[in-house]
């Protein structure tokens, strides 16, 4: 082609996530890579889609999302976080957390901005920093706790730094940020006028009677954060593609001129069945009883096997560490656990820019009962 085709991204290559689900799939082993359930929607939210696709509902919703969704978030968000959000200005549905995060990063990220990344972290931000010729600034978290340094972030900011991304609940480690973690963040933000993009697609998923602390409840990092969720993870829905974001008025205009380039609109009948569902606060607030209890489950398991772990906090994605099996690079052995054992994980390296290998594999348990038994038995063998 000439040159024509040469790459934006030449050390993008297809994600680990779609790698390893392949090889699962070829392999027949038992799923807990991609962080999706394999259990059934809630039949309600079904019958809803439909009564608006019997309704008509098949042309484009308004830019910004259906209003009545709109307004259901906002009142979500005052109950869980006593932060008020208007919903003509702050609010867009996006189409999935994953759109939320690249128009942000697109709407504000220049040629030479620095962006501050932790890592290992979820894969979508730093091709989005990339594409919009901005630069990463990786910090490491180290294993097990993986607890943010303040002291070494304040160290990598320089004139450049213009965001910094947090991801809270943290994929792929499970732990969260505390209270003062986000005092932390807030006198650092405020020091060097920094944005913060909080990826907060796991807010419902918190253990042990801990709670989820979000960036709108600290007045100096609501007016310059954009919080991102996603209706796939808190609904099982993930294939419906529909999330949001949140944002003080003159952050979100920005975001929504590039979002109504990027999509225009979501899906218009899938937002409005939503909309009715998220009223019934039991929903959500239902999650994370319900994910505890199969994170326990796996935990008791695997409590038998050879593997170390020390429990996640949040999201459902639980380490399992195999210092104590074998020496092996963390993808060979996931790939083995596949190919010879049947169970399919992540490598925990798949998520660290500088591929650091701590022998950590990432085990997704948003999956039925006897899926985590069947994988469990497997486990305590090996
Ligand atoms: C931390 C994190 N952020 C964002 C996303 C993307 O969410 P969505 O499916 O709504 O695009 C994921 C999906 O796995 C995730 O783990």
């Amino acid at each position: 082609m000439n040159g024509l085709n040469k790459s934006k991204l030449p050390h993008i290559g297809t994600n680990i996530f779609s790698k390893m689900s392949l090889m699962s799939a070829q392999f027949n082993a038992i799923n807990l890579s991609q962080g999706y359930p394999d259990f059934d929607t809630d039949p309600e939210l079904i019958n809803l889609s439909k009564k608006y696709l019997n309704l008509g509902f098949h042309q484009y919703a308004p830019m910004q999302g259906v209003l009545k969704l709109r307004k259901a978030i906002s009142e979500k968000h005052f109950q869980l976080y006593g932060k008020y959000y208007d919903e003509e200005e702050e609010i867009t549905i996006t189409s999935g957390a994953t759109q939320a995060i690249f128009t942000t990063i697109s709407a504000f990220i220049n040629k030479d901005d620095e962006v501050i990344i932790f890592s290992p972290s979820y894969d979508c931000y730093e091709p989005a920093v990339t594409l919009n010729k901005g630069k990463s600034i990786f910090i490491e978290l180290e294993s097990p706790n993986f607890k943010v340094d303040w002291q070494k972030v304040e160290l990598s900011i320089s004139s450049k730094t213009k965001m910094i991304i947090i991801n809270n609940p943290h994929n792929p480690s499970g732990s969260i940020f505390s209270h003062q973690d986000l005092l932390d963040l807030e006198i650092i933000a405020e020091k060097y006028n920094l944005l913060v993009l909080s990826d907060e697609v796991y807010e419902h998923l918190v253990y042990d009677g801990k709670s989820h602390f979000s960036v709108c409840q600290y007045a100096n990092l609501f007016k310059r954060s954009i919080a991102t969720f996603s209706f796939g993870k808190t609904f099982h829905i993930t294939g419906w593609r529909l999330g949001y974001v949140l944002a003080p008025k003159d952050l979100m205009i920005e975001i929504r001129k590039v979002h109504q380039f990027n999509v225009f609109s979501c899906n218009h009948p899938l937002q409005l069945a939503i909309s009715d569902y998220i009223e019934k606060e039991e929903n959500f607030l239902k999650l994370n009883d319900f994910y505890q209890q199969k994170r326990d489950l796996f935990l008791e398991i695997i409590a038998a096997s050879r593997f170390e772990s020390v429990p996640c906090k949040g999201t459902y994605f639980q380490l399992l560490n195999y210092s104590k099996i074998s020496k092996i690079s963390d993808n060979e052995m996931a790939e083995n656990l596949i190919k010879i054992n049947g169970v399919a994980s992540i490598p925990v390296s798949g998520f660290s820019f500088s591929k650091i290998d701590e022998k950590n594999l990432r085990f997704c348990f948003a999956k039925k009962e006897e899926t985590l038994k069947r994988a469990g038995d497997i486990l305590i063998k090996i």
